[in-house]
């Protein structure tokens, strides 16, 4: 199959949706790998994030270019296209993925993206993956999913497809 799913998804309480016990990106994570048929990697943060949406939100910011992960991917070579999932936090990707991306190798990987969000859309994903996905080839066409419509996605995901 070739393909993999690198995701952050954070569950707990979250901004239109409240407490919820899978997060919205893991929700779209999981109707895409059975659309396409992926292994996955859900990236977690070493330290995890508060419960509660307004101590998060400071958190994330702080974290902001020093946000380390349980574990990490090694070697993508067996994959021919990677999707990367992610929530939107303050305008970009959540701080754990540039971890987790920034030390692999993504040479002639396709990379397809992902967002949800409530309402900054892809934000600056797209060009934050361009600069730390080290070669890879990277769709300018990102899927951008509200989180509070994550359930209903399906059908958006299959069209993107
Ligand atoms: C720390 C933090 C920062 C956020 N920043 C933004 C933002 O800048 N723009 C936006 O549209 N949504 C923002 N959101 C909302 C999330 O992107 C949205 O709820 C997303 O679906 C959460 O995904 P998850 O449940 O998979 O973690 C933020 C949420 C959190 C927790």
């Amino acid at each position: 199959m070739n393909n993999l799913i690198i995701y952050f998804s954070r569950a707990d309480e979250n901004y239109k949706v409240g407490y919820v016990e899978k997060g919205n990106t893991e929700i779209v994570a999981e109707y895409l790998k059975d659309l396409v048929g992926a292994d996955m990697f859900k990236i977690e943060p070493l330290v995890p994030y508060a419960k509660d949406y307004a101590t998060c939100i400071k958190e994330a910011k702080d974290r902001v270019g020093n946000a380390p992960i349980k574990d990490n991917l090694n070697d993508l070579s067996i994959y021919k296209t990677i999707y990367i999932l992610t929530p939107v936090y303050w305008g970009t990707y959540a701080p754990e993925v540039e971890t987790a991306i920034k030390s692999l190798d993504f040479t002639g990987k396709r990379v397809r993206v992902i967002t949800t969000h409530e309402g900054s859309g892809l934000a600056n994903v797209i060009s934050d993956i361009e600069k730390n996905c080290k070669g890879a080839d990277v769709d300018k066409n990102g899927l951008a999913i509200f989180g509070h419509e994550a359930k209903d996605s399906l059908e958006k995901i299959k069209e993107w497809l």
